[in-house]
């Protein structure tokens, strides 16, 4: 495995390997590699020929107050991970290769970045859109992966990726879940022992929420208020919201009528967590 960390080496090998008609996956990360990533990286390993990782703690999606400098950063352990996992090349740049000097410029979608986690955090999806464009760019990849725990970040890219007619594939992976249903995720390993336990609560409400649907519950009210109440059992989560929402177009529903996705964040002490569920009820029904 190689790892790169200069954005000019990494497209000259990109191009190359393109050049040679080399099917390119691109799974972009943070670091701090868990079962979610590996799992994105097996799969890029079913389609493509060559997997690239990025591994890059993008400042520009974290707001001021949350937690850069805290993220876990250990490329030693990451790289070893990477290279179990048959990947190819992992690009692991500094802040000044990605935004150098006289960088200026910004992606937004906003009309999918505002609500829901965008309440929450500004300017979160715009770093984000941006750095994912400037990776696309670099890598021109076939297909790119990300997990479905990240279910508004997934919906902006694919939007993003079509609105951009970029070459490359959305390929959105089913999230990876601890055996008690926790939804896997880098900020995991923040948690307390009791604050773990008590985040469970996040996967609970959602589910609350499927089981309204599937008893027959089709007014979005009653389905919200079902994980709401469910979440607000644990004396140590805070409920940032919950939602019943269209899943293309993130805007919340009024009745649950057809594919509708429940989505919700809380926070367990200086923990934020967000999850979702897909609910399928075939129309009219
Ligand atoms: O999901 C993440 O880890 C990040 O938001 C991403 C897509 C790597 C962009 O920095």
């Amino acid at each position: 495995m190689r790892i790169i960390r200069s954005p000019r080496l990494l497209a000259q090998w990109a191009d190359r390997l393109g050049r040679e008609g080399v099917r390119i996956g691109l799974v972009p990360t943070m670091g701090a590699l868990h079962a979610g990533h590996a799992s994105l990286i097996r799969r890029a390993r079913l389609t493509c020929d060559a997997v690239v990782v990025s591994l890059y703690v993008n400042p520009r999606q974290f707001g001021s107050g949350e937690d850069l400098g805290r993220y876990p950063r250990r490329l030693r352990a990451d790289a070893s991970l990477c290279r179990q996992e048959g990947v190819d090349v992992l690009f692991a740049p500094s802040d000044e290769a990605i935004y150098p000097p006289g960088f200026a410029t910004s992606v937004s979608v906003p009309s999918l970045s505002w609500r829901w986690e965008g309440q929450f955090r500004r300017s979160h999806f715009e770093g984000v859109a941006t750095v994912v464009t400037k990776l696309l760019c670099l890598v021109r990849p076939d297909d790119v992966f990300f997990g479905r725990k990240d279910y508004q970040q997934s919906v902006l890219i694919s939007r993003l990726v079509a609105d951009l007619t970029l070459r490359t594939r959305v390929v959105v992976c089913p999230t990876i879940r601890e055996p008690d249903g926790l939804a896997v995720s880098s900020r995991n390993e923040y948690l307390s022992p009791r604050h773990r336990q008590a985040a469970l609560v996040l996967s609970r409400a959602l589910r609350a929420g499927l089981s309204a649907v599937r008893q027959g519950v089709r007014e979005a009210r009653l389905v919200r208020q079902a994980m709401v109440r469910v979440a607000r059992q644990e004396p140590l989560a805070r409920v940032d919201y919950f939602a019943v929402a269209d899943p293309d177009t993130l805007e919340p529903l009024t009745r649950v009528t057809g594919p509708t996705i429940l989505l919700g964040a809380i926070r367990v002490g200086r923990v934020r967590l967000i999850d979702n569920v897909a609910v399928r009820v075939p129309r009219g029904r």
